[in-house]
């Protein structure tokens, strides 16, 4: 975005101050960098949201797009943010995939009315239209062998072996 003259506001999220990654080499790319963690050991304390909501609401910022990359939750509790605000946002859906080949079936998500594979079709997608609560639970069933033989009740033979990883092929 850089290379195209896009000004970019990047907030980062990290737990703690060690789980931070990569702070110099965003500082470099960013317009503005924010840093927040959950325990208010490195800059601010909270969650990216409330970054978010201080930057538009008491800062006057209004940006054109949001994209947010990360665990399922941070996004989740972005997109409603960012649907509120009225800013259209783009997710990556990189936490729900595991063989990325399109054969495990792990990353099956609804987005809208449409049935999608993060890996195939994805991974960005827009947010407002994923359903978080299902693609966090189905994400949950799949790491055990009840939870995938559930699944493929429901859903049929979305898991066509080879992964490696899930155990489905057992
Ligand atoms: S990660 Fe997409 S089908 Fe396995």
């Amino acid at each position: 975005m850089r290379e195209h003259g896009i000004s970019v506001d990047v907030i980062v999220g990290a737990k703690t101050k060690d789980l931070l990654i990569l702070e110099d080499a965003m500082r470099e790319q960013a317009g503005n960098l924010y840093v927040t963690t959950d325990d208010g050991s490195y800059e601010r304390k909270g969650m990216v949201t409330e970054v978010i909501k201080d930057l538009v609401n008491n800062q006057g910022k209004q940006y054109d797009v949001c994209v947010a990359i990360g665990p399922m939750i941070m996004m989740k509790f972005t997109c409603l943010l960012t649907k509120e605000l009225g800013i259209p946002t783009v997710v990556s859906l990189n936490p729900v995939m595991v063989d990325g080949t399109g054969m495990c079936g792990a990353c099956r998500i609804t987005v809208g009315d449409e049935v999608k594979f993060a890996c195939v079709d994805g991974p960005e997608f827009d947010g407002h239209k994923v359903n978080f609560d299902e693609a966090m639970k189905r994400q949950m069933m799949y790491k055990s062998e009840e939870g995938r033989a559930i699944l493929k009740t429901r859903e049929g033979d979305t898991h066509h072996g080879g992964c490696g990883q899930c155990g489905g092929d057992n």
